[in-house]
């Protein structure tokens, strides 16, 4: 009798299941992916086809990912959520390659260097191999083309070249005929991120000008100066795009900004969360975290993001810069420093992201 009781439940449960309307692949996901886990439904499921070395600290991962991905504009960035022991993380990365090379192969390339600490980009360039399955979210992102030909110049340094080799490709692939400049900074040649692929547009594409500056080869470095920008014909004209470390954003928008560029011209996207200057001992406080009543507390300028994850808590997040907004989150009290701009919230309620969020005195989170 029981275990026909134990039956028809089983099959009550089995029938609510393959009938739940609001997300059938909670159910069928899971027996999905160990058949075949491209046809996984909640995330869009992308298969590693090849990796190589760009660099001594940077790899190019090339991914196949499920056809009904919609794809990507020229500069912008993707989720991917990866398993590593049994967790799954998410990050975001830039797209290296044009939106053509996805129309027309049907892959998408994300290059990726080692960070120092880097729990998963470290754990990308020492574990993942090709067959290897990773979830891929919808590209998004403002860094992107004007619709029109018109001067571009191009201010890179280090892998903030990836989300500008995108745009080169593509407008070497479209014939783009207005003028464009590349200033890539590197520490020395080999830390030339795409060097190949760089001089192969080059060579194929008449407008483009490319312009390695090497900051550590000699004996004095260099920094981007007035005199780069100079030798740049029409530079005032042109519609520029900056990625790289905070420093030489910083510094190319004051140039820029000095020369007359107006602030709709310049575009500027990062690759790791910049600093706001923060006095650390007016920052950290007591963290309640009210929906698994928890509370710690914080020193320093920790962001919430990490702080939650310290206190065992997995919140959902992707970027971990500020980007992608996957972290928002109720603040039902306390004040937050905002870590990119060094500006403090309001005492009550409101949406914040965990990530770039700092404590300044207690807070309570609906988390
Ligand atoms: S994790 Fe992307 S904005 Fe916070």
């Amino acid at each position: 009798m029981l275990s026909i009781l134990e039956n028809s439940r089983s099959i009550r449960w089995l029938g609510k299941q393959l009938f739940n309307r609001e997300d059938p692949s909670a159910f069928f996901d899971p027996l999905l992916s160990q058949l075949d886990p491209m046809m996984v439904r909640q995330y869009i499921p992308a298969r590693v086809i090849e990796i190589f070395d760009e660099t001594a600290d940077t790899k190019t991962f090339v991914l196949k990912p499920a056809t009904r991905w919609p794809g990507f504009g020229a500069g912008q960035h993707v989720n991917i959520c990866i398993e590593i022991d049994g967790t799954r993380h998410n990050r975001t990365f830039s797209l290296s390659c044009s939106p053509e090379q996805w129309r027309q192969q049907g892959t998408v390339s994300l290059t990726i260097k080692r960070l120092p600490g880097g729990r998963v980009t470290n754990w990308m360039h020492d574990n993942l191999k090709p067959g290897a399955v990773l979830g891929l979210g919808d590209a998004f992102g403002e860094f992107q083309l004007p619709v029109n030909p018109e001067p571009l110049l191009y201010i890179a340094g280090g892998s903030g070249i990836t989300p500008i080799l995108s745009q080169l490709e593509s407008l070497a692939g479209a014939d783009w005929r207005a003028p464009v400049t590349l200033l890539y900074f590197v520490r020395t040649q080999a830390d030339v991120i795409a060097a190949e692929k760089l001089y192969a547009i080059q060579q194929r594409w008449p407008a483009f000008s490319l312009n390695v500056v090497t900051t550590e080869d000699g004996d004095t470095p260099q920094y981007l100066s007035d005199q780069h920008l100079e030798q740049v014909p029409g530079v005032n004209a042109r519609r520029c795009y900056l990625c790289g470390p905070k420093g030489l954003m910083d510094l190319a928008s004051e140039l820029l900004h000095r020369r007359g560029v107006t602030e709709d011209r310049i575009h500027s996207t990062f690759f790791s969360a910049p600093a706001a200057a923060l006095v650390s001992d007016e920052l950290g406080g007591e963290v309640r975290f009210s929906r698994s009543e928890l509370t710690v507390s914080s020193e320093g300028d920790a962001a919430l993001l990490d702080i939650a994850e310290a206190a065992r808590l997995s919140p959902q997040s992707g970027c971990r810069m500020g980007i992608c907004h996957q972290c928002s989150c109720r603040k039902t009290s306390g004040t937050v420093i905002n870590r990119l701009t060094g500006k403090a919230s309001g005492p009550g309620e409101e949406s914040i992201q965990l990530c770039i969020s700092i404590p300044q005195g207690p807070v309570t989170v609906d988390l």
